[in-house]
């Protein structure tokens, strides 16, 4: 671990860790490469509390795509850097990150491009165009998921009374799916919550009046074998694919959770809502870039996809236990951000996410936080995405 006094703040380069023994039970990334994580101690009050995020990054979602990611840093442990600075909700500074800063902090990387959750049991041949040779890749996200939990249990998880499973983007999706799992991991005495940071993926119709995100979830699902990763109650009334959308994951999920979320998340809104395929002519590109470029149509359909989002998390859905903080801004990481976790650009009225988080997980503050709609949150201003 390595302290740099960058302007002033406390940046924490945290060493990679690489788990080479994982590769004999096949918990392998996209490449073969072994699966690998970031994992700063923790201290006081801290020493047995755990923090497991799960990084993001997208998804693959066939065998080419998937080939193509198996030579980056998302898809192998070989082409990762060999620190991270851990950001927001990983920082050990108490300033950026009040309730969790000395908790033993790890950051399970990603490398599977199937939210930790695939398995094809035979290692998989690809032939890119313009190679002579066949690639072999895997898809062992589930093998990886339970390969750094049980070596995390060897470096004092097994001794926690507190842990909270959390993840941003693609692995906060991985922490909905996985947060019963986790909880039957460590010790039955230990209080264990989980925490989706832009997560909350919706099924819509894009402008281009297609469900196009909905179709390239089922091909994730498909490519990756994640069916059995999913509830089984909701896969044989939905099918598989509905099941891997949040809004259907947390009526299954029995531990406490919590979804944060812009409520005009920027990357739904570039990927879900208005994906270039339903854009040809680039009428949202001005608006993409500015809010207050977007005509009165446009900024109509992005208070409809908020109100979707609020359906989906409202009071009637969320079981006791479960709570949301739905931010009126163009946004992705809030908990995995330094610039929002705990300053006033995440703040509802004078509640920053980092605050309603740690209320949620130490006071079992339960409350929901909505905020009004756009344009009524200043504290947005001034932040880029
Ligand atoms: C790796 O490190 C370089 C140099 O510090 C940095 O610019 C880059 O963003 C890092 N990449 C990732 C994926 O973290
Ligand atoms: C799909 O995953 C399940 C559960 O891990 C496994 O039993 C099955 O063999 C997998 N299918 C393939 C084709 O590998
Ligand atoms: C919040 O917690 C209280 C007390 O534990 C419980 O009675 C209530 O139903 C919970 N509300 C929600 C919305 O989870
Ligand atoms: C701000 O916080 C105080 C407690 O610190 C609370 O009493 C007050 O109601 C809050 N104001 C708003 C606008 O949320």
């Amino acid at each position: 671990m390595l302290f740099c006094s960058q302007s002033g703040i406390g940046i924490v380069a945290v060493d990679l860790s690489l788990l080479p023994d994982a590769v004999e039970v096949g918990a392998v990334c996209l490449d073969g490469s072994p699966p690998a994580y970031n994992f700063d101690k923790g201290s006081d009050t801290g020493v047995n509390h755990w923090l497991i995020h799960l990084e993001g990054g997208g998804w693959c979602e066939s065998k080419i795509s998937c080939a193509q990611r198996s030579m980056t840093y998302l898809g192998s442990s070989l082409k990762m850097n060999k620190s991270y600075d851990f950001p927001g909700i990983l920082s050990a500074s108490s300033k950026i990150n009040p309730y969790f800063y000395n908790w033993n902090r790890v950051l399970l990387r990603y490398c599977d491009g199937g939210s930790f959750s695939g398995n094809i049991d035979a290692p998989v041949l690809v032939q890119l165009p313009g190679e002579s040779k066949a690639r072999t890749i895997y898809f062992r996200g589930e093998r990886i998921w339970k390969a750094l939990v049980e070596h995390l249990l060897l470096l004092g998880m097994n001794l926690a009374e507190k842990a909270l499973l959390a993840g941003t983007s693609a692995g906060a999706l991985a922490s909905l799916i996985h947060c019963d799992s986790f909880r039957e991991f460590v010790p039955i005495q230990s209080e264990v919550k989980c925490l989706s940071d832009a997560g909350f993926f919706i099924d819509v119709v894009d402008v281009g009046g297609e469900r196009s995100f909905r179709r390239y979830f089922g091909n994730v699902v498909d490519t990756q074998n994640i069916t059995d990763a999913l509830p089984d109650t909701c896969t044989q009334r939905y099918g598989a694919s509905q099941c891997f959308f949040p809004a259907q994951l947390i009526r299954q999920i029995k531990s406490p959770f919590f979804i944060l979320n812009a409520a005009y998340d920027s990357w739904q809104w570039n990927n879900v809502l208005v994906p270039s395929s339903a854009d040809p002519k680039g009428e949202w590109s001005l608006c993409k870039k500015n809010l207050m470029s977007c005509s009165t149509k446009q900024v109509a359909i992005l208070q409809e996809f908020r109100k979707q989002l609020v359906e989906a998390l409202g009071p009637s859905t969320l079981p006791i236990g479960a709570s949301s903080f739905l931010l009126s801004c163009v946004y992705h990481n809030i908990a995995f951000d330094t610039r929002l976790w705990a300053t006033p650009s995440s703040q509802v009225g004078n509640k920053t996410a980092a605050v309603a988080v740690g209320e949620w997980y130490f006071e079992a503050n339960n409350k929901s936080t909505l905020d009004c709609p756009y344009p009524c949150n200043t504290n947005c201003k001034g932040v880029l995405l």
